[in-house]
């Protein structure tokens, strides 16, 4: 073997960075519960260090970090030697490494017959249960693997850990390997929590000041379920952690004596039967194809699991096998961990702007320095929503903030890293003025946090959104009338002038207007515009003019779509008017009562509100918009157009807006009885059936499901709990979808209140 000298020093040097680098980062995980990298950069870093390693076998020293597992334990809690190494696992990230470790089992098992356990990796705090004759004598942290910190008396406090076995057989000894987590739901409430309390202390202080007294220290919210969990066990008061509805699943057995086991999932019956809290979701499969179907639905159901997985762990089910398999010095040869992509990862603030929305509301937006990719997919922007949240979220120009996306949803910026500041960051001011039309932005109402732009008629950023809005699927629903030819439409280069000064003109556009409209070609991803390789200038393009490319921009496929839709449903045209407050469920709720555009604009404030899911705020936004002359023009202009305004579509006005789909109801449900909640969907035009299949759309499912609810994630079936049913029921399938973080939120298509 080559010896440490004969090592290249760049790379003994980038072993010690990449060594020391990793420590920090694990004490900050392990024993500050204050992480400063992503998982996923923490990986990658781990792995360049193991590749050196695996090039010069001499850099492999008790103390590098490949070498251990966990963190160290902590000051202040009495350290603990487990009886049993607790290892961690290896991790595949992707198709090949997990068919390279099915390859390795299979190999090693040849002519064996195994099975596949698949569970989910639960993004908790790793613990070890000793019971002795079936009593709770210890609980401890994992720590690094051999010493831990012993947190017995905050562990009694978890309802769910018993703290005596039940039941026949009680072994002598048995040591219980687990994930202690905090729900998701729970730590959301945790977190509201912290952040109302500080709104008190916040105003407490300003009073304080003008006293000249010390200010009250705000609360630290926590940055995520695993650090509350962690910071919830690891409370000297064990009154603290009591207070804390922290869970646990048990994922293995560490020294046991005096009682036998075949299978892995066999142990998980005997340890249920004890009381133990084991997985509901576990699998035992024989084939490899299924552990990707478990590890597939699992990564699109990642958000109805009621607590936060990071992956999938999957283990060979046989305890002889896996003795068989072995061990490294540091995670078992008969496990490994499937990643799903990070949903947290870290990214420098470049800039905040500010977009100006449909009905004028000034929407900070973060910009990020460069894109990331955040589970699964690319990121630039995220929205800050308004001046308050900037300011209570902290964040400064330059930080290094923490971006989380959870599934489809949008992207949110939890906060900064504090720790990561160097001075030279500065504070976020919000504009005074309307950056499109330099109108002064000013609350539209007294108490109101949002800022808007006053010119609805002429601000071009206003227009450009609801004409585009307009097009859009929660509207008249028009293929070819999306983003880039609403823009095109209203802000084409010079010298051609807008086709479309509002809404009112969009039914009477002709060939010879879009013709000549040209518009920059702007990068997707950026939104800068491109530009030419030969001459170097801002690239441009004939918008509706372009025949070959993406069919749905060419001239005659819009000027056809916009004929059609003169004919939609009346809540469409009420909905796609962009009046404050008036989204889809307000909209299909007028059409019902009213039938009739004029009908809705002659009633009064006092009719308009007394139509269910309509009220006092909508009536009088509505009564407000009309009383503007030009909306009444736009109205005007589109009836001349040809739009009847009359309910004509009433069948998918919402009297039957769920035709269509196939329903499972199961379980209890809070609102509903099922017969209740069956008939309000076959009211809808839903189909409701006794069985889950391929072809259901979606299993409503309330408190202890049963089967139902297995299979319906078993097949990937979405599953909707108490407020995802509202949600079908309120506003459809596709609102439902995005509930579930199933489809794209556009955040300006939801009503503003
Ligand atoms: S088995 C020897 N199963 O993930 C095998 N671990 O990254 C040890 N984890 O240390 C673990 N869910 O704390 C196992 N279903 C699961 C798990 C799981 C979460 C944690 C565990 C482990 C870490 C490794």
């Amino acid at each position: 073997m080559e010896g440490w000298e004969e090592i290249p020093a760049e790379v003994r040097k980038r072993h010690t960075e990449l060594a020391a680098e990793i420590e920090e980062h694990r004490a900050r995980y392990y024993e500050q519960d204050a992480p400063t990298v992503s998982d996923a950069e923490f990986d990658r870093l781990m792995r360049e260090l193991e590749a050196l390693e695996a090039e010069h076998p001499a850099l492999v020293t008790p103390e590098s970090p490949s070498q251990k597992v966990g963190g160290a334990a902590v000051e202040g809690f009495t350290k603990v030697e487990h009886r049993e190494r607790l290892l961690s696992l290896d991790n595949a990230m992707n198709e090949e490494e997990l068919a390279a470790w099915a390859e390795r089992v299979a190999t090693e098992l040849s002519g064996v017959e195994y099975h596949y356990l698949c569970e989910l990796k639960v993004d908790g705090l790793a613990v070890n249960l000793t019971y002795v004759r079936g009593e709770l004598v210890q609980a401890a942290t994992r720590g690094d693997g051999r010493v831990g910190e012993d947190i017995t008396a905050n562990v009694r406090t978890i309802e769910e850990i018993p703290h005596r076995l039940q039941g026949e057989n009680i072994p002598e000894l048995v040591e219980i390997r687990g994930e202690v987590y905090f729900p998701t739901e729970a730590f959301e409430e945790l977190n509201a929590s912290f952040a109302a309390e500080n709104e008190r202390r916040r105003a407490a202080n300003e009073q304080r000041a003008a006293e000249g007294r010390r200010p009250l220290a705000l609360v630290k919210l926590f940055a995520n379920p695993r650090n509350a969990a962690a910071g919830s066990l690891r409370q000297k008061d064990p009154l603290v952690t009591a207070s804390r509805p922290l869970h646990m699943v048990v994922h293995g057995i560490g020294a046991r004596e005096g009682f036998d086991i075949d299978c892995q999932s066999h142990a998980y019956e005997l340890l249920r039967g004890w009381g133990l809290p084991t997985a509901r979701h576990n699998r035992v499969v024989s084939t490899l194809d299924e552990v990707r179907a478990f590890i597939r639905t699992y990564g699109e159901q990642r958000h109805s699991v009621e607590h936060e997985i990071d992956g999938v762990v999957v283990k060979v089910d046989e305890i002889a096998l896996q003795g068989r398999l072995g061990a490294t010095s540091k995670s078992p040869r008969w496990a490994i961990a499937w990643k799903y992509p990070p949903e947290e990862v870290t990214a420098r603030l470049a800039s905040i702007k500010v977009g100006i929305g449909r009905t004028g509301r000034a929407t900070p937006y973060a910009v990020l320095a460069e894109p990331v990719k955040v589970a699964g997919s690319m990121v630039q922007y995220a929205t800050l929503h308004n001046q308050d949240v900037v300011k209570a979220k902290g964040v400064l120009l330059g930080d290094t903030i923490v971006l989380r996306k959870a599934g489809d949803v949008i992207p949110e910026i939890l906060g900064p890293i504090e720790d990561l500041r160097d001075g030279t960051e500065q504070e976020f001011v919000m504009p005074s003025h309307c950056h499109e039309c330099g109108t002064e932005l000013r609350p539209m109402a007294e108490g109101d946090i949002d800022l808007r732009c006053p010119n609805a008629q002429f601000c071009p950023a206003q227009v450009r959104e609801r004409i585009a809005y307009l097009g859009g699927r929660e509207s008249l629903d028009i293929d070819g009338l999306g983003y880039v030819a609403a823009t095109a439409l209203t802000q084409p280069l010079e010298p051609t002038d807008a086709p479309v000064k509002n809404e009112g003109d969009i039914f009477g556009l002709s060939e010879e207007q879009l013709l000549p409209i040209r518009v920059l070609v702007r990068d997707q991803k950026t939104g800068m515009p491109k530009l030419d390789d030969r001459t170097g200038t801002e690239k441009e393009v004939f918008f509706f003019a372009t025949t070959k490319g993406d069919p749905k921009k060419s001239l005659g496929l819009l000027l056809e779509n916009l004929d059609k839709a003169k004919d939609r449903p009346l809540w469409r045209y009420l909905n796609g008017l962009s009046i404050r407050h008036v989204g889809p469920v307000a909209a299909q709720a007028l059409a019902r009562e009213f039938r009739d555009l004029d009908r809705i604009f002659a009633a009064d404030e006092e009719e308009l509100a007394a139509v269910e899911g309509v009220g006092p705020t909508i009536a009088r936004a509505i009564r407000e918009w009309h009383a503007e002359e030009w909306h009444r023009e736009v109205l005007e202009k589109w009836r001349a157009a040809g739009v009847q305004f009359t309910e004509a579509g009433a069948e998918e006005a919402g009297e039957r807006p769920l035709e269509g789909l196939t329903v499972v109801v199961t379980g209890t449900l809070a609102g509903h009885t099922r017969d209740g909640a069956k008939e309000a969907l076959t009211s809808r035009g839903a189909k409701v059936t006794g069985s889950v299949s391929k072809k259901t759309h979606f299993v409503v499912v309330g408190d202890n499901p049963g089967s139902k609810y297995d299979k319906a994630v078993q097949l990937g079936v979405p599953v909707l709990d108490d407020a995802g049913f509202a949600v079908l029921l309120d506003r459809g399938a596709d609102a439902a979808r995005a509930h579930l973080g199933l489809d794209s939120v556009d955040s300006e298509a939801e009503p503003e209140s």
